[in-house]
């Protein structure tokens, strides 16, 4: 496995990696240093010493844009102290913007999610009047043979990317446009990383891609589909944690809910956009699933795991979303009691199919509105679901030390869950069982039972 490499050469060039957006934006900053690393950079994380400023940017709400555009003023003012230092946007805002970023100046490089390793090229040739740019997408590279340089550095939990792109065409999203068709990874490879990992140290590794569920390779000797390829990644160890995500409602199968249930070591958490529980919503949304078939997976999935944690994504406001579609995502959130959830406002995002057909005609002020009701009701369920876990004893990965407290650790029950507790000489990478004593909408306070030689 590839580590960042010590300085051994003060005068090596070095990089600096501002990462914006997904879990799967975090691991391609990973196969980007990788590929940078192999010509001869380092990663600095002091931006005023980088020759070469990389953000690894989102487009997924306009806001998640507006952060870059900031951070673009920042990097210009770096060129005008430092000239000869290099300011590359890379990721879906690079895909979705192309030339446009170039107009503003303080760019020199623009490069697609499926551009990386023209990186070295794009930089090679650059000079103040010749800005370089690869936005081409591609139907194979799955960077399947490059291995990533962890920058997690917490050395127990990496992410591992399994597929790209996506063929789902949700009405509202821009990734179709920004990581194009979806194409898997050879599974050899897929297992190959993860047990490099768990040799290194790892202790959990999280198989990552837009939709996981339709997960396909085919190869010479047999089709390997994401249940399978789950019971390959467990095989390597028991002691080497599984997750998952993103799961589509409409295809998350029975084998891959009955593979969760057979392997101790696959995390029994399903993270499960529903977006809306309104059937009218979903029909706009083209999520190609109703309120009852959620509803139904999800029962399913808690029939076979009853312990299952299960998070959710939604969105508040989307376009000719009436106060009845509101209450309708506010009673299946009643029904499910999600452990947790991400919420947004809807945005409009250019040239999606939603930006094309319909209006984006929700006031702010009742999306806002919205959006709130649904935060403020996630939180009592939140709080709710952590309540039930008090006087529980969990099977907990620590990760590192708590934030807030030198003296505490972290890390996540089985079902997703952030543990803290105090240390009693454990360490990352260590499993302990925790009793929880009390708990917040957003953590488990407990105490750890394991005793320090790991009984
Ligand atoms: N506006 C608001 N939220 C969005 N998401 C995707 N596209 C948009 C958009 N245009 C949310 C969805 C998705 C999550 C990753 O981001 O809930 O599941
Ligand atoms: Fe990830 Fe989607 Fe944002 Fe791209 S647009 S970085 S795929 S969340």
């Amino acid at each position: 496995m590839k580590n960042i490499r010590p300085r051994q050469d003060e005068n090596a060039p070095k990089v600096y990696i501002e990462t914006y957006g997904c879990q799967m934006n975090v691991n391609d900053s990973e196969v980007i240093l990788s590929i940078l690393q192999d010509e001869g950079y380092v990663l600095t994380d002091n931006m005023d010493e980088a020759s070469l400023i990389l953000v690894n940017t989102c487009s997924i709400r306009d806001n998640a844009e507006q952060r870059v555009w900031g951070r673009l003023e920042q990097f210009r003012l770096q060129k005008n102290r430092r000239p000869g230092v290099l300011v590359g946007i890379v990721g879906c805002m690079a895909e979705r913007l192309k030339d446009k970023l170039l107009d503003s100046h303080a760019v020199d490089i623009v490069a697609g999610p499926d551009s990386y390793r023209m990186l070295p090229g794009l930089i090679r040739n650059v000079t103040p009047d010749s800005p370089q740019m690869d936005v081409a997408l591609s139907h194979e590279e799955t960077y399947a043979d490059i291995t990533p340089v962890r920058m997690d550095r917490n050395g127990v939990s990496a992410y591992i990317s399994i597929m790209r792109g996506c063929n789902n065409v949700c009405s509202y999203c821009i990734v179709p446009y920004t990581r194009g068709v979806e194409r898997s990874r050879d599974p050899q490879t897929i297992v190959r990383e993860a047990e490099e990992l768990f040799a290194n140290g790892y202790r959990e590794v999280s198989l990552l891609g837009q939709n996981v569920d339709s997960y396909l390779w085919k190869g010479a000797s047999g089709n390997v589909d994401f249940a399978g390829l789950l019971a390959m990644v467990a095989g390597i160890s028991p002691e080497l944690r599984v997750r998952f995500s993103t799961s589509h409602p409409k295809d998350i199968s029975d084998d891959v809910i009955s593979t969760m249930a057979e392997y101790d070591n696959i995390c029994k958490h399903i993270h499960l956009p529903v977006q809306s529980g309104s059937n009218a919503m979903l029909e706009k949304m083209r999520r190609k699933y109703s309120r009852e078939w959620y509803l139904e997976r999800v029962a399913k999935i808690r029939s076979v795991m009853p312990e299952c944690g299960l998070s959710t994504d939604i969105i508040a406001g989307f376009c000719g979303e009436t106060q009845q579609d509101h209450l309708d995502t506010l009673s299946l959130m009643e029904e499910v009691k999600f452990d947790y959830a991400f919420m947004f406002q809807y945005s409009e995002r250019p040239g999606t199919l939603a930006a094309r057909k319909y209006p984006d005609d929700v006031p702010a002020d009742v999306k806002t509105s919205r959006l709130n009701e649904i935060i403020a009701l996630q939180g009592r369920h939140s709080l709710e679901s952590n309540g039930k876990d008090v006087g529980k004893t969990f099977r907990v990965l620590v990760e590192g030390t708590s934030k807030r407290n030198a003296d505490e650790l972290f890390g996540r029950t089985t079902a997703n869950k952030v543990c803290v507790f105090p240390a009693g000489g454990h360490k990352a990478g260590d499993y302990v069982d925790v009793k929880v004593l009390s708990c917040t909408s957003a953590t488990l306070i407990g105490e750890c039972v394991t005793a320090r030689d790991g009984r």
